[in-house]
């Protein structure tokens, strides 16, 4: 696997966290199970009943503050610092446990719980408290925060960074994620459409499993620090 291989592209989703004690999305106890995607994740429902979108982030937020990295995120950052080659982590989370664990280069596509979007001045400050007391944007003063979380129907950040990444990766990698959600789910077939190779690390088949060269089943917690080992040579 690590022959000719210098440029890595990983992408990780909710199950990377799962052993960190964060709910994924889909499948049983998942967030979308107990919460309508229509009531708290489109700028629909914000617009609807700004209080309610607020409580469930500002929830989120708090939560994610109490957990800790697993031995998946940590083996990520030992990889991006000893791999001598490019590597960027493209992740769907909104937590921050990657960057907790040491990673360096971590791409938030879906946004950031630690972050808020002021929608008057566009823009964005590190946030930890509540905002659902609709506090002032410490750059404007006015009070039009919002989560810096995409919403459904709103657009992933920084796509062209990840598809300029996948086309000089040799490897693309993917951990933790339903491939339900697009994007990101098509990334496997960009990259295969661009000779790369493909792995894929998760607890059961993704959706988009069949596309990947490989997939290895189980949890991120043992298959990616072994999987990290294998690349750095043991
Ligand atoms: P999902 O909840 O859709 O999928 C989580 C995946 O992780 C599933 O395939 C699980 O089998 C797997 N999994 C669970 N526990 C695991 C473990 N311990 N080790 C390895 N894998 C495990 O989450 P995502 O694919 O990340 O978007 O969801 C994608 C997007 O949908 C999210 O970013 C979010 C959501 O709606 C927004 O909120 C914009």
């Amino acid at each position: 696997m690590t022959d000719a291989i210098r440029n890595i592209v990983i992408l990780t989703g909710a199950g990377i966290s799962a052993e960190s004690g964060i709910d994924t999305f889909r499948g049983a106890g998942g967030l979308w199970e107990n919460h309508r995607v229509e009531d708290v994740a489109t700028p629909e429902a914000f617009a609807r009943d700004p209080s309610l979108v607020l409580r469930f982030y500002d929830q989120r937020r708090a939560a994610i503050q109490e957990k800790l990295p697993n031995a998946a995120h940590v083996a990520l950052a030992r990889l991006e610092a000893e791999w001598t080659g490019s590597l960027l982590i493209v992740t769907q989370n909104v937590d921050d446990l990657h960057e907790r664990a040491g990673a360096g280069r971590v791409l938030h596509m879906h946004g950031e719980h630690l972050s808020a979007w002021c929608t008057s001045c566009d823009i964005r400050s590190r946030w930890r408290a509540p905002l659902l007391g609709r506090p002032p944007c410490p750059a404007c003063g006015a009070r039009s925060l919002r989560p810096d979380i995409v919403w459904f129907g709103e657009m992933p950040y920084r796509m062209g960074e990840i598809y300029a990444a996948l086309r000089e990766a040799d490897l693309f990698v993917s951990i933790g994620t339903s491939g339900a959600v697009y994007p990101a789910a098509g990334f496997v077939r960009d990259a295969r459409e661009l000779g790369k190779r493909t792995l894929e690390l998760n607890l059961e088949p993704s959706q988009g499993s069949f596309l990947f060269h490989e997939s290895r089943l189980g949890p991120a917690s043992e298959l990616v620090p072994a999987w990290v080992g294998e690349m750095l040579g043991g």
